[in-house]
């Protein structure tokens, strides 16, 4: 595995094996029945994808078991490892409905999405714990540009230098559009507060309705510990020269305020300050950046 280096497609960087493949994806069309789910990546996208295909299948986690989440939620520009199929290609050998996961920011989403009125979920996670998941990562898998050291990644972050652009624009691009293309817009730190509620209203934007006790076999089934130690959900069966898991597990830690571990008092006040710059157009109310 070689560690893709990043270009721009329309000022957003993305992995040169996306940016390469790029009018496949563009001109993707999408059935209007299928799911799309949007992340800046490490926001929690696999955890929204497990409460989505177990709330298709009834909460029944045999019927989810024909595919890990990585195959049965495939990802639209994934183009990676070279020998395996494109997320494009294996969509369109799948039926709709499907699940479509993307980091693509808004305006970078395949147009037939929004023509189809397809409907959207979006995950947003708050800016210190995202950047620091995605740090972890970006360490591990050996696909993602090198993340160098952590200094310097905490400016690349705040000056959207990383794969899939800016987590400002991400998070600030899905919330202006919200209403007028209804997109349910949901929290990682509402997940973790309260996992029922968060999945009811998945439920219900969905226009599904399943039974009280199927909600409670959901919130077990999609904990941390659980998908942990799921092998459908953990990706446990990428390649260790994909995914080192030396470095940490995809699962790493699954909590709200690890930033603290991370952050130098300093660095959190100058980060805090440039927050305030680049957030200050939009009131999205993130939890926790204390
Ligand atoms: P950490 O690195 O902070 O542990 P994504 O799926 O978008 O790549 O996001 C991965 C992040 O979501 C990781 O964060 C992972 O541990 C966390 N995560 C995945 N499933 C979770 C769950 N059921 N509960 C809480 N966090 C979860």
């Amino acid at each position: 595995i070689t560690r893709f280096p990043l270009i721009p497609v329309k000022g957003v960087p993305l992995r040169n094996n996306i940016a390469e493949n790029w009018d496949s994806i563009w001109t993707f069309r999408p059935d209007p029945s299928d799911i799309l789910i949007a992340t800046y990546p490490k926001a929690g996208t696999t955890w929204a994808q497990e409460i989505i295909d177990l709330l298709l299948h009834n909460g029944d986690a045999e019927a989810c078991k024909r595919a890990p989440t990585a195959v049965r939620s495939p990802f639209l520009e994934t183009c990676s490892p070279p020998a395996t199929i494109s997320g494009v290609e294996r969509l369109k050998k799948m039926d709709p409905p499907r699940m479509i996961k993307t980091h693509l920011p808004i305006q970078l989403v395949p147009p037939a999405f929004w023509e189809n009125k397809c409907k959207t979920i979006y995950v947003a996670r708050n800016a210190k714990d995202n950047l620091v998941s995605y740090y972890y990562f970006d360490c591990m898998n050996q696909a993602q540009p090198e993340p160098g050291p952590w200094e310097g990644y905490v400016h690349k972050f705040m000056r959207g230098e990383l794969a899939w652009g800016s987590w400002y624009d991400h998070v600030k691009g899905y919330w202006t559009e919200k209403e007028k293309r209804n997109i349910l817009y949901i929290f990682y730190e509402d997940m973790k507060q309260n996992p029922r509620r968060e999945i009811e209203r998945i439920m219900r934007y969905l226009d599904l309705s399943v039974s009280d006790e199927v909600i409670s076999r959901i919130v077990e089934l999609t904990s941390f510990k659980n998908m942990k130690e799921n092998p459908m959900a953990n990706y446990s069966h990428v390649p260790t020269s994909f995914f080192d898991n030396s470095v940490c597990s995809f699962m790493r830690k699954g909590e709200v305020g690890d930033w603290t571990n991370h952050f130098t008092p300093e660095q959190s006040k100058m980060f805090d300050e440039d927050y305030e710059k680049q957030m200050k157009d939009v009131n999205i109310p993130f939890k926790t950046l204390i």
